[in-house]
């Protein structure tokens, strides 16, 4: 029999590397877009059984700031894409308490996508439930050295603690557990400061069929795992 999830052992945070829709894609002999277009459809899906399950935070990675190498048509239709999204989840989303957060550098976003997402934010800012975390023109690098500088320009001394409250991520507990979908075995400049004692699980699936079932999987096997942060077992 299957094993069931332990509600008292769900991860607080989790964060997920969407990576195979340029595969999926094309495997089926169908341009790249046409991957992004059913990732989005495991998006809505991941996004609604996290808050289902009661789980607080969600972040996911929705584009690097590597991805502007992409071509034209690949890089326009991912946004064209987060403004389909927008229209079509934000007021269920917003029925279900679900609070849009953005990490990175979105000035940097063509017009339409940056005013959708800014009112996603927006709308949703006073919801209690779910928080969900879109990383877009997002690096790990690029949050530490912005980080970096404005602490350079307070002229204060950083702790660990105050050095978390100048990143993107700030308010939000460091990921309890990080997915890669697409087989792939790389953080690819994702939240590598708040990594540090992640539980990271690798999914065979490439993102566009991740699921209910694969995430659930994914779930079990980190309740399966030993956190120790350093120490030793209890
Ligand atoms: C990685 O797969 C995926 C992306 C760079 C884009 C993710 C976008 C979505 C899931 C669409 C919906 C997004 C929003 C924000 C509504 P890849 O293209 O690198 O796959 P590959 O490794 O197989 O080439």
């Amino acid at each position: 029999m299957e094993k069931e999830l332990n509600k008292n052992l769900l991860p607080q945070h989790v964060a997920i590397i969407m990576d195979g829709n340029g595969r999926w894609a094309k495997s089926r002999g169908l341009v790249r877009v046409a991957g992004h277009n059913e990732g989005m459809k495991s998006l809505i899906e991941i996004v609604r059984h996290t808050s289902d399950l009661g789980i607080k935070y969600l972040t996911v990675y929705a584009f690097s700031t590597e991805n502007w190498k992409r071509s034209v048509e690949e890089v326009s239709g991912i946004f064209k894409l987060l403004v389909l999204y927008v229209k079509s989840e934000l007021d269920e989303l917003n029925r279900n308490n679900v609070r849009i957060k953005l990490l990175g550098d979105i000035s940097k976003l063509p017009q339409d996508a940056y005013d959708s997402i800014m009112k996603a934010a927006d709308t949703t800012s006073n919801n209690t439930g779910l928080v969900f975390s879109i990383a877009l023109n997002y690096g790990g690098r690029a949050e530490i050295v912005q980080a970096v500088n404005k602490a350079v320009r307070e002229g204060k001394e950083v702790t660990e603690e105050s050095f978390s409250d100048l990143l993107y991520t700030a308010g939000i507990p460091d990921p309890d557990l990080i997915i890669r979908t697409g087989n792939e075995y790389r953080l690819s400049n994702f939240l590598i400061w708040q990594c540090a004692y992640s539980e990271i699980v690798i999914s065979p699936v490439y993102w566009p069929d991740f699921r209910i079932a694969e995430y659930e999987k994914c779930l079990l096997e980190y309740e399966g795992r030993d956190r120790r942060f350093g120490g030793v077992k209890s």
